[in-house]
């Protein structure tokens, strides 16, 4: 496509790599239409719907006028609900320490904004959530990768930071359970990298949208080792929130007050109504519903990777959480971007291909997301076995 004149954009702009994923995202849409039936694996959002419950609270929020500015912080009511919540999983976290924020992603941008300086790094594991780096970069941040291999299931070890951080890397950016693997970093580590950034005077940051969705007993939140480290939450993947836009993030002491007063100048608040309704999350219905979510989560991993494994895929551990597979696949293919596209043209089954997620590993590796119904994985591991052996 031709360039349109018009004055010149961000070099920031530049940086920018296109989603592989959405060539795949193109082929199964063009496939739908023409009335194909496609089996979509490539998108990182629960199949299940908002609970009724979170639903009715919203409309009756709309119908009483919630629909004005909250307080920055976000309402106190869901605040409390949240600390009531962490509570409940032996974790102390005052309300007074939680922000409301419009989904994690606004928690990213604005724990990346109160600790980069432009210039600053951030340390972060590749492969890594692909909008991360976009965080870091939109406060003039970069990203320094730290490389991960299957071998310590894609997280970062305390040793290797030890060994290539610079005076440059202000902070540490982790994600437990991670995207796109599903994986979570070892209690021990988890501890002894809280305990590096405290020596090192480096900020560590959190994501911990997945730890709800933990399959392995007793998978503790960060919060369980320290206070003193920003920690992102979000109501998009538990509780199948993710059009709502609603998270939150718990902010240490030493950053809380600038950090809310950078919340409110960045989004002066997270959408209303969305807050008041969130408050049915907390409710027994809603929160049956949310665990029994993450049990067919689990059933529909443990179908998958015995499947995957008999094609030919290598999984180095079962993820511990949330809905994501990450899988060499090159006992199958060299060029996983090729085999996604033909695999959908094929057989209409969407995955996304790995180089959406690393800069560093070989073009094998393949995403698959658990966002469907059993019958429907059945049928997408049929269709996929069929593509690969014939
Ligand atoms: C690791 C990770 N963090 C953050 C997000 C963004 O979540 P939200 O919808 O709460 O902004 C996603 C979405 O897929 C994710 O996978």
């Amino acid at each position: 496509m031709r360039p349109i004149d018009g004055p010149k954009l961000a070099d920031r702009l530049q940086a920018i790599p296109p989603f592989h994923v959405m060539e795949i995202v193109r082929i199964a849409e063009a496939l739908e239409a023409s009335g194909v039936d496609v089996i979509h694996l490539e998108v990182g959002e629960p199949d299940f719907p908002t609970s009724p419950s979170v639903i009715e609270r919203a409309c009756s929020a709309l119908h009483a006028g919630k629909t004005r500015y909250t307080d920055a912080r976000g309402i106190q009511p869901l605040r409390d609900a949240l600390s009531q919540w962490y509570q409940g999983q032996g974790l102390d976290v005052p309300a007074s320490r939680i922000q409301i924020t419009v989904g994690a992603s606004g928690g990213l941008l604005l724990s990346a904004a109160a600790t980069t300086n432009a210039g600053d790094a951030v340390l972060m594991a590749d492969p890594a959530y692909p909008c991360n780096p976009r965080f870091v970069e939109a406060v003039g941040g970069v990203v320094h990768w730290i490389p991960t291999n299957a071998s310590t299931q894609f997280q970062p070890r305390c040793a290797q930071l030890e060994d290539m951080a610079t005076e440059r890397d202000r902070s540490l950016m982790l994600a437990h359970p991670a995207n796109p693997t599903g994986q979570a970093v070892p209690a021990i580590e988890l501890e002894r990298m809280i305990q590096w950034c405290r020596n090192t005077q480096r900020h560590l940051i959190v994501d911990e949208i997945y730890q709800n969705l933990a399959f392995t007993q007793g998978l503790q939140s960060s919060l369980a080792f320290s206070n003193e480290h920003f920690v992102i939450g979000s109501f998009s993947k538990y509780f199948n929130m993710t059009g709502w836009r609603l998270g939150w993030m718990v902010i240490p002491d030493y950053a809380l007050e600038a950090t809310q007063r950078l919340a409110q100048h960045l989004f002066i608040c997270a959408p209303s109504f969305a807050q008041e309704a969130a408050l049915a999350c907390f409710e027994p219905d809603a929160m049956r519903a949310a665990e029994a979510h993450r049990i067919e989560l689990q059933a529909r991993r443990d179908l998958l990777i015995p499947r995957l494994e008999a094609m030919g895929f290598e999984i180095a551990a079962d993820p511990d959480g949330a809905f994501y597979v990450f899988v060499d696949a090159s006992n199958v293919t060299q060029n996983s971007q090729q085999f996604c596209m033909d695999l959908i043209r094929q057989t209409g089954v969407a995955i996304t291909p790995g180089v959406d997620f690393s800069e560093t590993l070989p073009p094998t590796w393949i995403r698959i997301a658990y966002t469907q119904p059993i019958a429907r994985l059945e049928e997408a591991m049929q269709r996929m076995a069929s593509f690969i052996h014939g």
